[in-house]
């Protein structure tokens, strides 16, 4: 009996330990499930609980989101979709912005396509760039109808005032010339468009080449039956057709997606060539910067910059003191016992160990180094191209300020700290420019006012882009574009309040934004 009686006790222990063990496995597995596999629907803690609570309870109320850089719309997007504020399958995006926005994705490894994301990680291979993640999310269903209404100053670029296009999108597999591999190819087919009917693939055989290369339509599979409507329309021709009533259908599932380069467009650069900051000088100083400062984060960006802010103020403050001094004699021997440019470099360098200090205690190192005597190297390799710089490019330096190079949401990610010049260069021959007056951002504003206005129009989310890091809207005027757009949005939708407006943790500058950053 006894015998028998510990073989049952033993049997019972294992079974225990079995169960322990299987409790443990499937938490893990449930984990590892959550994490990796059917994790989207953590995509709505994009949204903040008390605007996502507001606006299921009271669906006339509207999230406002305002982002840095446009592809960062997309997990506010999906957060919305999976918070079911939008369905998933039917929205009309009513894209206000100076850009179409819809190059096309690279399909890589993971991206969901034709497909709902299942997975956070398969959400951001939507978010590889600026300009194609418009179509990213139209092929996975959620997009059913995209307007671009385009500013004035682009006309240059549009034959017609409106086109309409409608899409098929599918896919055909094709093989590489050189290897033989199977690459799968987007395709497409376009009716009613009459100088562009047809079916269309990628040139799968380049990445850079945006050519679409005709294809016969059985060529084409369209298994997933991924429809769109694609518009393209002036701002006068949308305020017409709004204001008709029956272009927008009352109880469409509008975004509203306003993108602040609308107004304008500048490139960054052309102010610092236009101060006379020779190529060599910012080059050296850009090669300085990036082997310097290493932050991987927003907040490290702004320390960054508000140490490299406080260096040049030093130098400004010292070369004034040297500039008048020179300029207060025409005495050669005591114009001789004013500062040399040397003599200048060292001051300055003597002034600033302080700072490195002060930057060496925040949390997040934004130095790339801890060894003193590299970071000293670099100082004075920076101050050697300051000081011989005017005031006035000294100040433009200043303004222009450093930054990382992309939002740190970017897929494939590679922190990097520059000029903050972004890469639109003046003579660029894809991107339009062009410099609002202030008078001119005025009557923009008057224009956005009556076409939101429209009676049909009650959007069920709006993002704002600034595009600033990546530079496109004009700098110095952006916080009015802002509040401008902020404003029209007030006055044009009952369902605002000031409560429901969220801002990016990843905004260039913070909520005040560059141009208010010092
Ligand atoms: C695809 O792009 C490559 C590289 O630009 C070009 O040489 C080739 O002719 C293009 N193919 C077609 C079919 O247009
Ligand atoms: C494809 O989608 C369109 C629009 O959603 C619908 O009208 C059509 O019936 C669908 N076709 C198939 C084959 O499912
Ligand atoms: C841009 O082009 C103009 C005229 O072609 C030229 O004068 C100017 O130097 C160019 N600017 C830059 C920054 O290359």
């Amino acid at each position: 009996m006894r015998m028998k009686g510990k073989r049952i006790l033993t049997i019972c222990s294992m079974l225990v330990v079995l169960w322990v063990f299987y409790i443990i496995f499937m938490a893990v597995k449930n984990k590892i499930d959550r994490v990796n596999i059917n994790d989207i629907n953590d995509v709505v803690k994009y949204i903040p609980p008390k605007i996502l609570r507001t606006a299921k309870w009271d669906s006339s109320k509207i999230p406002v989101i305002v982002v840095e850089e446009h592809h960062e719309v997309i997990p506010y997007w999906f957060a919305a979709a999976e918070s079911s504020l939008i369905p998933i399958d039917g929205v009309t995006i009513l894209h206000v912005d100076g850009h179409s926005d819809t190059g096309i994705p690279e399909v890589r490894n993971n991206f969901p396509l034709f497909q709902w994301p299942r997975s956070l990680s398969q959400l951001f291979t939507l978010m590889q760039k600026n300009d194609v993640f418009v179509v990213g999310a139209s092929l996975t269903g959620l997009i059913k109808r995209f307007i671009w209404v385009w500013p004035p100053w682009d006309k240059v670029n549009h034959d017609n005032p409106h086109i309409t296009a409608y899409l098929e999108i599918g896919s055909t597999v094709k093989l590489l010339p050189k290897t033989g591999q199977e690459v799968l190819v987007l395709c497409a087919c376009v009716t009613t468009l009459i100088d562009k009917k047809g079916c269309y693939m990628m040139n799968y055989t380049s990445i850079y080449n945006e050519d679409f290369i005709p294809i016969k339509k059985d060529e084409c599979s369209f298994s997933q039956n991924i429809t769109g409507i694609y518009e393209e329309i002036s701002e006068g021709e949308a305020i017409k057709l709004l204001k008709s009533g029956n272009w927008i259908a009352p109880g469409e599932n509008v975004i509203l997606d306003v993108d602040e380069d609308y107004y304008g467009c500048e490139s960054v650069f052309t102010k610092l060539y236009k101060s006379g900051v020779k190529d060599f000088i910012a080059d050296n100083m850009a090669a300085i910067i990036n082997n310097m400062f290493c932050s991987y984060t927003v907040a490290g960006e702004i320390i960054a910059d508000n140490f490299y802010n406080s260096v040049i103020k030093i130098v400004l403050a010292a070369k004034t003191e040297m500039l008048n001094c020179r300029r207060s004699t025409h005495d050669l021997v005591l114009k001789n016992k004013c500062t040399t440019y040397v003599q200048l470099q060292q001051n300055v360098f003597n002034m600033i160990p302080d700072l490195a200090e002060s930057v060496k205690n925040y949390k997040e190192s934004i130095l790339c180094s801890d060894n003193d005597q590299i970071n000293h190297i670099f100082l004075q390799g920076l101050l050697r191209n300051m000081v011989k710089l005017t005031i006035p490019q000294l100040k433009v330096l200043a303004n222009v300020g450093i930054c990382l190079s992309i939002s740190p949401r970017t897929l494939d990610y590679q922190p990097e700290m520059r000029l903050c010049t972004s890469y639109n260069l003046p003579n660029s021959t894809t991107v339009s420019f062009h410099s609002p007056s202030t008078k001119e951002i005025e009557h923009r504003t008057k224009r956005l006012e009556l076409l939101f206005s429209a009676k049909n129009l009650t959007p069920k989310f709006i993002t704002i882009t600034r595009s600033v890091r990546d530079g496109y809207t004009p700098r110095e005027q952006s916080f009015k574009i802002e509040s401008d757009i902020m404003k029209v949005i007030r006055s044009s939708f009952l369902g605002f309040e000031k409560d429901m407006v969220h801002f990016d943790i990843n905004l260039l500058g913070g909520l005040e934004g560059w141009s208010g950053r010092h």
